[in-house]
């Protein structure tokens, strides 16, 4: 391996959320989407580059950075997408706030898986939006939202289906049925889409491709809004590039308008890093896949020993989503949390059985965390999990 994803890097008196949570506490922070990487060095580069130039003005998204873009959509997922269709941003957050505040008005509302990273439940619900939610089941051990029958409440006001591809938490890659049933779902009740791709480069399951969602056929480019970012595969989260790729022009201009005086551009460091990152990260990428498809398969394999703990397979994040239902207690984030292992509560995914763990970060603080977390369960249980 060229790069050394096992480098201990300290973060604890960083400036690192994750990091500072429990800064004065020996817990493992494995919650917050971010990895304990150091970013290529292609971007560290270029970032020092920049820092020495040393002109920090008003920045604009260079030519290169959309073409870039372009050509990744084209060599990746073979998607033919126009420089002019894309609308960076400071962060994917960002965008899906500005999605459901242009695409949708007062008293229309907003369809959403009912297991989904929070902020698509926030966004509605800061802007004064109903939710209907598309119920989660679990199908051969993945994670899909079931649109073949209604949502429950529908009542004609839907107009803007949110889509998670791949899903956070549950991991999962759509494969193109299930993508299609989300769409004919879309044209049967008219409704906007808009498909966080965040994602879409993290596929850990061999043979598992990404779609996006808007190259399913015309109807569904000129429906979607897709937001995608380098954040989460080169671990430059903290510096906030992201990009919506808006084929249809009405939309595009109601997302500007909604966005203009209230989000700013685009920090000018983190250009460079996006531009870094998408022109020269791509060996550094394919190690860390490497890299964390082994933590995923060292964690599936270790939960697969722990009998109250039950995790399905993640097919693409460094994200886990696992039942701890059969633990018996009432809130498990806090019960591991105890035993020093910081995870996300699955409370603020919509299932508080569950909690999220995040395998981005050295093997060994992976495999102290989940030691942690069996000596508690044993400890709880000594004979064995509650009948
Ligand atoms: C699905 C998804 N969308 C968006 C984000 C965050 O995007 P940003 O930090 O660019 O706002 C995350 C981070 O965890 C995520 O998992």
């Amino acid at each position: 391996m060229a790069f050394n994803f096992e480098e201990s890097i300290d973060r604890r008196h960083s400036d690192s959320y994750k990091w500072q949570k429990y800064s004065a506490q020996d817990v493992i922070p494995l919650w917050v989407a971010d990895t304990d990487f150091r970013s290529p060095p292609c971007i560290i580069e270029a970032l020092q580059a920049q820092v020495a130039h040393g002109v920090f003005g008003y920045g604009a998204p260079p030519r290169e950075l959309a073409e870039l873009l372009v050509a990744r959509m084209s060599e990746r997922y073979h998607w033919h997408i126009e420089p002019d269709w894309v609308v960076f941003l400071p962060g994917l957050v960002s965008g899906i706030n500005l999605a459901v505040r242009s695409l949708t008005l007062p008293g229309e509302s907003v369809v959403i898986p009912s297991l989904i990273y929070p902020p698509f439940r926030s966004a509605a619900r800061s802007a004064g939006r109903e939710q209907r939610l598309a119920a989660m089941r679990l199908d051969r051990g993945r994670w899909v939202v079931d649109l073949a029958g209604p949502p429950a409440g529908m009542d004609g006001t839907e107009r803007l289906l949110m889509l998670c591809n791949p899903h956070n938490p549950g991991g999962t890659v759509y494969r193109r049925a299930e993508l299609e049933q989300q769409l004919n779902f879309a044209r049967r009740h008219d409704l906007f889409v808009c498909s966080d791709e965040i994602h879409c480069d993290l596929l850990l399951e061999p043979g598992v491709e990404h779609i996006p969602f808007a190259t399913l056929n015309d109807d569904a480019a000129q429906r979607t809004i897709t937001l995608v970012s380098p954040s989460k595969s080169f671990n430059i989260a903290g510096l906030g590039a992201s990009a919506a790729i808006i084929p249809n022009a009405r939309l595009r201009s109601r997302f500007i308008a909604q966005r203009s005086g209230i989000v700013p551009s685009v920090d000018v460091l983190a250009l460079v890093a996006a531009t870094a990152a998408w022109r020269d990260g791509q060996p550094w990428l394919t190690e860390q896949l490497a890299y964390l498809r082994g933590n995923r398969d060292w964690l599936a394999a270790r939960l697969a020993s722990i009998t109250e703990l039950r995790m399905t397979t993640p097919e693409a994040t460094y994200l886990a989503w696992i039942d701890a239902s059969a633990l018996g207690v009432d809130n498990p984030q806090h019960f591991f949390e105890q035993a020093g292992v910081g995870l996300s509560p699955g409370a603020d995914f919509g299932d508080r059985r569950f909690v999220r763990l995040n395998f981005g970060c050295p093997r060994p603080l992976l495999v102290q965390a989940v030691e942690r977390m069996a000596r508690a369960i044993d400890d709880l249980h000594p004979a064995g999990p509650a009948a």
